[in-house]
């Protein structure tokens, strides 16, 4: 099964590609880990993509589509993969479409986290990472059992540079001009799948393991 996450920051794209990239045993390839971990590994990509990150916009696409494209291959002959924040302009899909025509690869679905601004504020303003695991908090709606520490690897939690308020803002903006137009991209293909992600976790992922059950035994 091969999905991508399409919708704002802090949506909750990255905590449920996680839930269920485990549960269905598929790669979960998100394009903000991938270069946050170029970034600490000092690599060229990593340097070039350091500084348009902590402004919280967009990495140049052929810079991003070459990283994604290598993920894929790497992750080739797993069940399938969920593309968690890629593609995010209207140039990455067109290359994307091209990246999957070539390999004879097709998506299942996009699923659109459609969420309030004011959600997504509230989300990103209170997120706490892992930077061991990867794995991400909520101060007051998803807390760690010992306030400040990951619940797994026993390491501080830390926030996100690009979760202060006015890089929230500008992630937003950047979100409204560049990714929302994907939106009718993939719905003129009848890929769309649309949610609305201000529900809590739980209502959310009984949603999606409906869909993803659906597909699995279609493709079975
Ligand atoms: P990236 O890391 O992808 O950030 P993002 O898209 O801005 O997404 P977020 O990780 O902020 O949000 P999310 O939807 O995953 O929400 P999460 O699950 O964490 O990208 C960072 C940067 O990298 C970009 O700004 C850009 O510079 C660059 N980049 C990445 N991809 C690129 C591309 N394709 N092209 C160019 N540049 C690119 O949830 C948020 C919080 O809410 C968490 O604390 C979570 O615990 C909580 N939460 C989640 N769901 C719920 C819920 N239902 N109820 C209550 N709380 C919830």
């Amino acid at each position: 099964m091969r999905f991508v996450f399409l919708g704002p920051p802090g949506a909750g794209k990255g905590t449920h590609a996680k839930i269920l990239s485990e549960k269905y045993g598929l790669d979960h390839l998100a394009a903000g880990d991938c270069l946050r971990r170029h970034i600490r590994g000092n690599t060229e990509l990593g340097l070039k993509a350091k500084s348009f990150i902590e402004k919280g916009s967009l990495v140049p696409d052929p810079l991003v589509n070459e990283m994604i494209f290598f993920e894929i291959r790497r992750a080739q002959g797993k069940k399938g993969f969920i593309l968690d924040g890629y593609p995010r302009t209207v140039g990455q899909a067109e290359a994307f479409d091209v990246f999957l025509t070539d390999s004879k690869t097709k998506l299942d679905r996009v699923i659109n986290f459609a969420a309030s601004e004011e959600v997504v504020i509230g989300r990103l303003s209170g997120r706490r990472v892992c930077q061991q695991c990867g794995m991400n908090y909520h101060v007051t709606n998803i807390p760690p059992k010992r306030e400040g520490i990951c619940d797994t690897c026993n390491v501080a939690l830390v926030q996100r540079k690009d979760d202060q308020p006015e890089t929230i803002r500008h992630r937003l903006e950047v979100y409204r001009t560049e990714t929302s137009p994907l939106i009718d991209f993939y719905a003129r293909k009848g890929l769309l799948y649309d949610i609305s992600a201000d529900k809590n976790v739980a209502q959310l992922q009984a949603e999606l393991t409906l869909l993803f059950d659906k597909i699995q035994a279609v493709g079975a």
